[in-house]
């Protein structure tokens, strides 16, 4: 789900799994699409899989879901097209992390959430790397809107981990004060039925 470029559908496909990617974006169904090892892609909206019902045993969802605009109507046809009992594997931006921000680049920044963690909004997050730039457009949610539309559309969730950077991959002091503070959450969890 949201396969972007491709880039976990191939990883996955390396590691034997059966793979359909699923991507709201011409440009990056073609980039998809145009890479090696080919995997099959359809431009989809998430929330309208042009999918028969039951037809997969895992979902994944990396970094997508916190994009997404229909959260229920995305984790309902989830569990749509998924076998009773398989999964949805997801990775989100940290609710917390999206919520505010350091005052400063200092290892000890204080982390200020300002107006409230529970009220959701949209907010873009310009980036560059390598050359490249690229303006994220996202949502914010409290924690509960992921696990509610699971809870909503039957799931159950197995596992929910905050993970860390690793000591190696902070680059210098300034990005230490990002190991005080979730960057991401996943889940996983388990149709139900
Ligand atoms: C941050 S990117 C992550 C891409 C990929 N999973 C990766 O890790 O490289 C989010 C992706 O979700 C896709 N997306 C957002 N909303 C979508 C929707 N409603 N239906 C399908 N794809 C969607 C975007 O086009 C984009 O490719």
């Amino acid at each position: 789900m949201g396969c972007g470029e491709g880039r976990l559908s191939r990883t996955l496909r390396g590691s034997g799994h059966d793979v359909l990617g699923v991507d709201g974006s011409p440009t990056l169904v073609a980039a998809a699409r145009a890479a090696e090892p080919a995997i099959p892609v359809v431009l989809a909206d998430a929330a309208a899989l042009p999918l028969g019902d039951g037809v997969a045993d895992l979902a994944v969802a990396f970094m997508v879901l916190h994009d997404v605009d229909d959260l229920d109507g995305v984790v309902a046809e989830v569990a749509r097209v998924l076998v009773p009992g398989g999964r949805l594997c997801a990775a989100v931006v940290h609710p917390l992390n999206s919520a505010g921000g350091f005052t400063s680049r200092d290892a000890d920044s204080p982390y200020v959430v300002e107006g409230s963690y529970f009220a959701r909004r949209r907010y873009a997050d310009a980036m560059a790397r390598d050359g490249l730039e690229m303006t994220f457009h996202s949502c914010h949610r409290p924690l509960e809107d992921y696990t509610g539309a699971l809870e909503r559309s039957g799931f159950v969730v197995e596992a929910l981990r905050e993970p860390v950077a690793p000591p190696e991959t902070v680059r210098d002091a300034s990005n230490s004060r990002w190991q005080r503070m979730p960057l991401f959450v996943h889940l996983r969890a388990r149709l139900d039925r």
